[in-house]
């Protein structure tokens, strides 16, 4: 590929973040706009997202808002996996629900794995990690993918939504791409979507945390939602917002559209005095219908006023019959280098730290590791490390060293020279055993309760 793309089950390890966000559209991430911004965001390590403002100005105002995060039962837990977790556990400290997909329709789809495996390895490797990192059993909900009909539904009802030629163009999919493969990004969709359902917490702001391989699924959930929505909002063409009706397959009779096109004149004027009623009650005195256009324009409306009215507007929809979905919100990490310099893979142990890996097999794979060392110690002393490329460092500053100023004094000493290669590899060591031995210790404490995080 020429382009710069993303491939969500690909093993490129290529991930140039800048030029991404770039051709993406993704937000750079604010850590102005954020309260207490966790280690990963401080770290510039969650670095980008979208819409992030949404779920956390309802944090702020104490509304209700949920996470929603997956992640496929494929093999054993390792150490890249556990960044969503670590994301998640900051939104849920900041007020979100927590709920977590074993994707294990999409390990049938993608890695052949059967239903059986999956949930096998997901509750042994994965949901123990979970509640041993931390996450709190009354505000996290794991569920499977097979097992969770509304996901699967929507999934089938979205899909009208979209079609094979979108779905080509964002991954790549060809005449050959098995339909199970098809699939499996619908039901991503749903697993997105599905907490906004009144039976799972209802409307809300969802914010799904990621690493950023898996953006193409986060662009086609919210390109698939600004299609069901039944009334838009954008900015009037002199200065104001304006409210339009979006007269679609599913909502024609309720917006009083015959099928001949002609439009139902009392029927029209009845949604749209619905939507004056609404702007009026958010405060909105000066408003202008226009029933035939089907809009409202809100003169006084500003970009800050949009996410309140969406709101409101979402639940008329759905007082009306319609899905009433709001685009989820999302951010994303980087990847953390695997042990021998390239991709972290879980097929290739020597590349990552499985979370129940021995501590002596953990500290074989960290003296192995690629460093950022020079050849020789007078070199080193004299020329300094390279703390990019140093995978004992980048380890600590991704995992293990939760101090700020204790990694800064670190990176400028292995800098300096001062701090040698191996020494570098001692100081993971150490962190790593505490991290790793404090992990096992709870995942033994929550073995037997872990039926408390799944649906
Ligand atoms: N596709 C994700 C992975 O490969 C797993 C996943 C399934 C997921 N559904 C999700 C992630 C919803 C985030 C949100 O790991």
């Amino acid at each position: 590929m020429a382009d710069i793309g993303i491939d969500p089950w690909g093993s490129d390890d290529s991930t140039d973040y800048d030029a991404l966000s770039e051709r993406f559209g993704l937000e750079r991430m604010d850590l102005s706009a954020i309260k207490n911004p966790s280690m990963l965001q401080r770290r510039d390590l969650v670095f980008a997202h979208r819409d992030l403002n949404v779920p956390l100005s309802a944090a702020e105002r104490g509304d209700p808002f949920g996470v929603l995060t997956g992640l496929m039962p494929s093999g054993k837990m390792h150490l890249g996996h556990t960044m969503v977790i670590e994301q998640a556990k900051w939104f849920q400290e900041i007020g979100a629900d927590v709920t977590v997909a074993v994707a294990d329709l999409e390990s049938v789809a993608t890695r052949g794995m059967s239903l059986e495996q999956g949930r096998k390895v997901a509750l042994e490797e994965y949901v123990s990690n979970y509640a041993a990192m931390g996450l709190d059993p009354d505000k996290t909900s794991v569920y499977f993918q097979s097992s969770r009909p509304e996901v699967q539904r929507l999934a089938f009802v979205l899909g009208r939504r979209t079609n094979l030629s979108e779905l080509g163009s964002i991954y790549g999919f060809g005449g050959n791409t098995n339909l199970a493969h098809v699939q499996a990004p619908l039901v991503q969709v749903g697993d997105i979507l599905h907490p906004m359902l009144d039976d799972f917490g209802g409307l809300r702001p969802i914010v799904v945390p990621v690493g950023v391989d898996q953006d193409p699924h986060i662009r086609l959930t919210r390109d698939i939602v600004s299609k069901t929505q039944w009334f838009n909002i954008r900015h009037a063409k002199t200065s104001g917002l304006l409210v339009s009706l979006s007269v679609q397959e599913d909502n024609k009779a309720v917006f009083g559209m015959s099928e001949s096109g002609r439009i139902d004149k009392s029927k029209r004027k009845e949604v749209i005095s619905s939507v004056v009623e609404i702007l009026v009650d958010l405060g909105f005195a000066d408003v202008t219908p226009n029933p035939s256009h089907g809009t409202v324009t809100i003169p006084a409306a500003t970009r800050s006023d949009e996410q309140a009215i969406r709101n409101r507007l979402l639940q008329l929809e759905r007082s009306m019959g319609g899905l009433g979905l709001m685009a989820p919100a999302s951010s994303y990490h980087r990847f953390a280098m695997g042990l021998t310099g390239g991709k972290m893979s879980s097929s290739k142990p020597e590349t990552t730290i499985f979370l129940n890996d021995s501590i002596e097999s953990m500290k074989k794979k960290i003296r192995k590791a690629h460093s950022g060392g020079q050849p020789t110690v007078e070199e080193h002393r004299r020329l300094g490390g390279n703390t990019d490329r140093d995978v004992a460092y980048q380890y600590l500053r991704f995992f293990f060293e939760p101090d700020d100023s204790e990694l800064e004094r670190i990176a400028s000493q292995y800098a300096s020279g001062s701090i040698l290669a191996g020494e570098m590899k001692q100081m993971c060591i150490e962190r790593a055993e505490e991290w790793l031995s404090e992990l096992s210790e709870k995942r033994s404490q929550w073995s037997d309760r872990l039926e408390e995080f799944l649906s």
